[in-house]
């Protein structure tokens, strides 16, 4: 695997894999890679045939005391297992180079950006959007491989290369959990371990409100409070709970199959997401 930091040698490596005829695949990240990461480079490796992995922590998408200094940076480990993990070519841009100075364009996806994580963090999928953007036009992939952990930057995404008419295919991968149900993210390392044991307790509750639903309760709103109510019994901050259609990410009126509950917590000063698909029915 090799790794570039500039555009230029970016598009010599991609502009060599396509001479090849081989398709290209690709993966933004932010780095301090875990599993959810890996399982989206190997999802790529199986369709493509050259795979680029980019790892860039995106100041735009962090607000004002949020935590884009203290978030995990460690390049080395992660070329080491984006090379185990089948990556042809991991882009590191310098953000100096990234952003030059007067930097003023942005893409804003408006309505699907507006609740949830957008309300949350105003500004955060102006941010994710341009960056993404951006990269899509450096690299020019066929794929881009995305995690559900994140549902509305998915439906961000969507919707922005439907508008603006990217000619790639968004391929959005099931969430990795560790072995208590706990989504894995890079902002895990935060948690102390009192606070680790705490947070198990955002997925199981997200899976019992799927097994509600299976169940037969198809009122949105008791999922909702049934679940922010079990959150906060835990001893976790509830940001929202919100029965959503992926899509579009309006609030659902029924919480039927495909229907996605999807939640924010706070544990100390660590925010966690997670989301859950309802399923159908169960036949006893
Ligand atoms: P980052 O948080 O590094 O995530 C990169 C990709 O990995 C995203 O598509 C995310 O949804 C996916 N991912 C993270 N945890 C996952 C898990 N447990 N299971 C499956 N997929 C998981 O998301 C970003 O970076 C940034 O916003 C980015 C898109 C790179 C723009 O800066």
């Amino acid at each position: 695997m090799k790794t570039v930091r500039d555009l230029a040698a970016l598009r010599e490596a991609v502009g060599g894999a396509r001479r090849e005829a081989r398709r290209v695949g690709f993966i933004p990240t932010m780095g301090a890679l875990h599993d959810g990461h890996l399982s989206l480079v190997r999802r790529a490796k199986s369709e493509c045939g050259f795979v680029v992995v980019s790892i860039f922590v995106n100041p735009l998408q962090f607000a004002a005391g949020e935590d884009f200094d203290r978030y995990p940076r460690r390049l080395e480990v992660d070329a080491a297992v984006l090379e185990s993990a089948g990556a042809d070519l991991l882009y590191a841009p310098v953000p100096a180079n990234f952003y030059p100075p007067g930097f003023s364009t942005s893409v804003d996806v408006a309505d699907v950006s507006d609740g949830g994580e957008g309300a949350a963090r105003p500004g955060h999928f102006r941010g994710v959007a341009t960056v993404v953007a951006k990269l899509f036009l450096q690299v020019g992939p066929d794929a881009a491989y995305f995690g559900r952990k994140d549902l509305q930057q998915t439906a961000v995404i969507r919707r922005m290369v439907r508008d603006l008419d990217f000619p790639l295919r968004v391929v959005i991968a099931e969430t990795v959990r560790e072995a208590d149900g706990l989504a894995m993210s890079s902002r895990n390392v935060y948690l102390s371990g009192e606070q680790r044991t705490r947070a198990a307790a955002l997925s199981r509750a997200l899976f019992h409100a799927r097994d509600r639903a299976a169940a037969g309760q198809t009122d949105p709103r008791a999922l909702e409070d049934e679940t922010r109510r079990e959150l906060e019994a835990a001893g976790l901050s509830v940001d929202y709970v919100e029965a959503i259609e992926a899509g579009s990410m309006a609030r659902a009126d029924r919480a039927s199959p495909g229907i996605a509950l999807a939640a924010a917590v706070r544990v100390g000063k660590t925010r966690l997401l997670d989301n859950v698909v309802l399923e159908e029915r169960k036949t006893p």
